[in-house]
């Protein structure tokens, strides 16, 4: 059984995570959906609202778990007895964070190794950052994320589906 955890800050999960989800499961037989806590960003969502909304758009799936987790990446890889990670790649500009975060992840932890996906063409735009601003102005973001997303996201801004 092979197990990858696909970490990151979900705020909120877009399509473009889904994708990148569903390209995972064609190489691993389950992910884990880590999302972490990080006390340096506010983040939209609380950390119990974004697991319940991941656990809600993925719940048919039993291949998909979502879970939690504080500290280091590399201790809680340790801790699921872990050692796949996936990261979704957009554009060039991803390169430089992702390639500093998994060389440092080797560093401390050399069994760890980092799998790299390429998102789909039509969400290559697409960030949790831009979904946040966007629909915080009042502007559309049908189509970019899971319905149950869009629908948070208008009750926290208000407007109608
Ligand atoms: O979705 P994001 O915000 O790009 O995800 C970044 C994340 C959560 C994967 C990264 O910040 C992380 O792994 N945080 C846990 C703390 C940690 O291990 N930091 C050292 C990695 S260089």
């Amino acid at each position: 059984m092979t197990v990858a955890v696909y970490p990151g800050s979900f705020d909120p999960l877009t399509n473009g995570h889904m994708d990148i989800i569903g390209r995972a499961l064609k190489a691993f037989d389950r992910i884990i959906v880590g999302i972490a806590v990080n006390r340096s960003k506010t983040p939209l969502f609380s950390l119990e609202e974004r697991v319940e909304m991941i656990r809600e758009v993925v719940k048919d799936d039993s291949r998909i778990e979502v879970d939690s987790f504080s500290g280091l990446l590399v201790d809680y890889m340790k801790h699921r007895n872990a050692t796949a990670v996936i990261r979704g790649l957009r554009a060039v500009s991803d390169f430089e964070y992702e390639f500093q975060m998994a060389n440092m992840n080797r560093k401390l932890h050399p069994d760890l190794e980092t799998f790299f996906l390429m998102t789909g063409q039509k969400y290559f735009y697409v960030s949790s950052r831009v979904v946040r601003e966007v629909a915080s102005l009042g502007g559309c973001v049908t189509g970019l994320v899971p319905e149950l997303v869009e629908n948070r996201l208008l009750e926290r801004f208000g407007g109608t589906p």
